[in-house]
C-alpha cells in the first residue's frame, strides 16, 4: 500500500527565537520569502504524500491559516493582475490536503506523533520535523519510503554529526554492513537507539534527523512508552523498542544515511545560514545578495561597520 499520509509536529514553543516567536509561530518564520513550514509541506507533497496532518497547539493559528485559501487577498491580487504572487499564495493551498489536530499539552515528540493515531489509522506514514529542511536537490524521503516498501517496518533518516553535537540528537547503533546500497544513500539495520546521550555514552555519531517512515505499530508502543529524556515521551524510545523486538521476529527498523544538504532552522545561527545560502542560490535575488555579501566580507564584515 503506497504511503499517502505525512504528520508534521508543529506544537513547539519556539523559545530559541524569542521575542520573534512571542506572537508568531516559529514555523512561520520566513526562509527567504516563504515560511519554513511551507518547505516541509512541499517536500511531503513532492514525495507523494498528499494528506498532511499538522500537530499544532493553541498559539499556531497562523500556521493553519497559511494552508487555507485567503479569498480577500486573492481577489485583490486578481484585480491588480499580479498573477505571479497570486500563484505563489495559492500554491500553499494546493500542495496537499492539510489537516490539523491539537496537542493539548507539550508532552514530547512521541506524544505529538501519538496525537496522529486516529487520523493515520493502520497504515504506514511519514513524520517530518519542521526544524530540518532537506534540500530538494537531494531527495531523502522518497528513498526512505522505497526502503520501507522493500523491508517493511520503520525507517529513520541518519546523518553523521561532529562529536560535539551528538548530545543534541537521537543516536543509533547500526550493523556495520549496509543491507542495501541501491539508492543514493546507504541503508543500514538499526540495532539500538538512545535519545540525546552525553558524548561519553554515545554509541556512534549517527544522528537521527527529522524524517521518519513509520509503521503504525509505533502507536501501540508509544501508548506505553514512559517519559524519557527531558521528561517527555520520545519517538526514539519507541523506535528502540521496535528495533529490539525485531530480533524476535518483529518488524525491522532501518536507517538511511543521508549525505545531502540539510539546513537546521531550529537554531538561530543555522537558521541564518540557511536563509543566506538559499537566498544566494535564488535566480531572482541571488546575484545581488551574493555580490553585496562579498563586498561586506571583503570590507571586513562587522569590523567595517563598527
Ligand atoms: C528530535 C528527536 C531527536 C532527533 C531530532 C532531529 O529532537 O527527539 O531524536 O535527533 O529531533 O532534529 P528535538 O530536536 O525535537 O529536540
Amino acid at each position: 500500500m503506497p504511503v499517502t499520509k505525512a504528520v508534521i509536529p508543529a506544537a513547539g514553543l519556539g523559545t530559541r527565537f524569542l521575542p520573534a516567536t512571542k506572537a508568531v509561530p516559529k514555523e512561520m518564520l520566513p526562509v527567504v520569502d516563504k515560511p519554513a513550514i511551507e518547505y516541509v509541506v512541499e517536500e511531503a507533497s513532492r514525495s507523494g504524500l498528499r494528506d498532511v496532518l499538522l500537530v499544532t497547539s493553541r498559539s499556531k493559528k497562523a500556521v493553519e491559516d497559511h494552508f487555507d485559501r485567503e479569498a480577500e487577498l486573492e481577489a485583490a491580487l486578481e484585480r491588480k493582475g499580479d498573477t505571479r504572487r497570486l500563484e505563489r499564495i495559492r500554491s500553499s493551498t494546493s500542495l496537499a490536503e492539510v489537516h490539523s489536530i491539537r496537542q493539548g499539552a507539550p508532552r514530547g515528540l512521541g506524544h505529538a506523533v501519538l496525537c496522529a493515531a486516529a487520523h493515520v489509522g493502520n497504515e504506514p506514514f511519514a513524520v517530518l520535523l519542521g526544524d530540518d529542511l532537506i534540500d530538494e536537490r537531494d531527495p531523502l524521503l522518497p528513498e526512505m519510503l522505497a526502503v520501507q516498501a522493500r523491508f517493511g517496518g520503520s525507517v529513520i533518516a541518519l546523518m553523521e554529526v561532529p562529536e560535539e553535537m551528538v548530545s543534541m540528537y537521537g543516536i543509533a547503533t547500526v550493523d556495520p554492513e549496509p543491507v542495501s546500497t541501491d539508492g543514493r544513500y546507504r541503508t543500514v539495520r538499526i540495532r539500538d537507539l538512545v535519545e540525546k546521550p552525553p558524548l561519553a555514552e554515545a554509541p556512534s555519531n549517527l544522528a537521527i534527523i527529522g524524517r521518519y517512515a513509520l509503521s503504525p505499530a509505533i502507536f501501540d508502543v508509544l501508548r506505553r512508552t514512559p517519559p524519557g529524556r527531558g521528561g517527555e515521551i520520545q519517538v526514539t524510545d519507541a523506535l528502540r523498542e521496535l528495533a529490539m523486538a525485531a530480533d524476535d521476529a518483529g518488524e525491522p527498523v532501518h536507517g538511511v544515511i543521508f549525505t545531502g544538504r540539510r539546513y537546521d532552522t531550529g537554531d538561530r545561527v543555522d537558521y541564518l545560514k540557511a536563509v543566506i545560502r538559499l537566498a544566494c542560490e535564488r535566480q531572482d535575488i541571488g546575484q545581488e545578495l551574493y555580490a553585496w555579501l562579498e563586498e561586506y566580507v571583503a570590507a571586513g564584515g562587522p569590523k567595517a561597520s563598527a
